[in-house]
């Protein structure tokens, strides 16, 4: 009986380890990608808040044809011409919802994926869903990264307004700095609870089973 008790503390300890080694520290069944680099100046712009603003602008003037930051009130540039669009803008205060949007514009998003195959994505969390090298790389020269891509390569030789875009790419898809380090806090409290609190269960557990003894 004692035996069998050991080895359950020992499966359950090591499934626990295995979990939290694979959520924080390293996740085995992540599949190999190709890892890509920023030289270091540019790192510097992208997390330079002035950047962003200017990222803004660039997005606007070289990428808002094809994509649009829908999180940040940025349609595509078609849209600005159009009646219902700015009806329902106002209607909505600017917040407005992503099926709307797609359905007003149903036939323009039709073009759009005639001309390239597929639907430019919005690329509102693409900073969460893509890594930054990653990014700075792709929009640099789309076809180094992704062959056969059919996003037309229209920032070569451009790196430092590449970086600026991918600045503002970040600053959509992140809380501001102070927030996430409240986030921060607030998770190490959490956990911190739950570990005192298993304690403290654990140690009123072992008194109980002492006194029944
Ligand atoms: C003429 C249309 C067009 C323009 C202009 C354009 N893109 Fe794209 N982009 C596309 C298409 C089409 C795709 C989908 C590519 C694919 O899935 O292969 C894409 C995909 C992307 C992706 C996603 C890559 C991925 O891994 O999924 C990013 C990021 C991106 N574009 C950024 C930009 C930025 C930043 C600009 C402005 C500098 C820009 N694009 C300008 C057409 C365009």
């Amino acid at each position: 009986m004692q035996n069998k008790g050991i080895l359950k503390t020992l499966f359950f300890t090591g499934i626990t380890i295995f979990l939290f080694y694979t959520l924080w520290i390293d996740n085995i069944f992540k599949k190999e990608t190709k890892e890509y680099s920023i030289p270091e100046k540019y790192k510097e712009i992208i997390r330079d808040h002035k950047s962003a603003i200017k990222g803004r602008q660039l997005f606007l003037q070289n990428c808002s044809g094809c994509h649009s930051v829908i999180y940040d009130n940025v349609y595509h540039s078609f849209a600005y011409t159009n009646e219902a669009f700015q009806k329902y803008r106002k209607e909505y205060r600017g917040l407005l919802p992503r099926d709307l949007y797609y359905a007003v514009f149903f036939k323009e998003f039709e073009g759009l994926k005639k001309a390239f195959g597929r639907i430019p994505p919005d690329l509102s969390t693409i900073y969460l869903a893509r890594d930054e090298a990653y990014l700075f790389n792709f929009i640099l020269n789309p076809q180094k990264v992704m062959e056969g891509t059919p996003m037309p390569p229209i920032m070569i030789g451009r790196e430092e307004e590449v970086a600026k875009i991918v600045a503002y790419l970040r600053h959509v898809a992140l809380p501001p700095e102070e927030e996430e380090k409240k986030r921060n806090i607030m998770g190490i409290l959490m956990i911190s609870y739950f570990i005192i609190t298993g304690l403290l269960i654990f140690i009123k557990r072992y008194r109980i089973i002492k006194n029944e003894r």
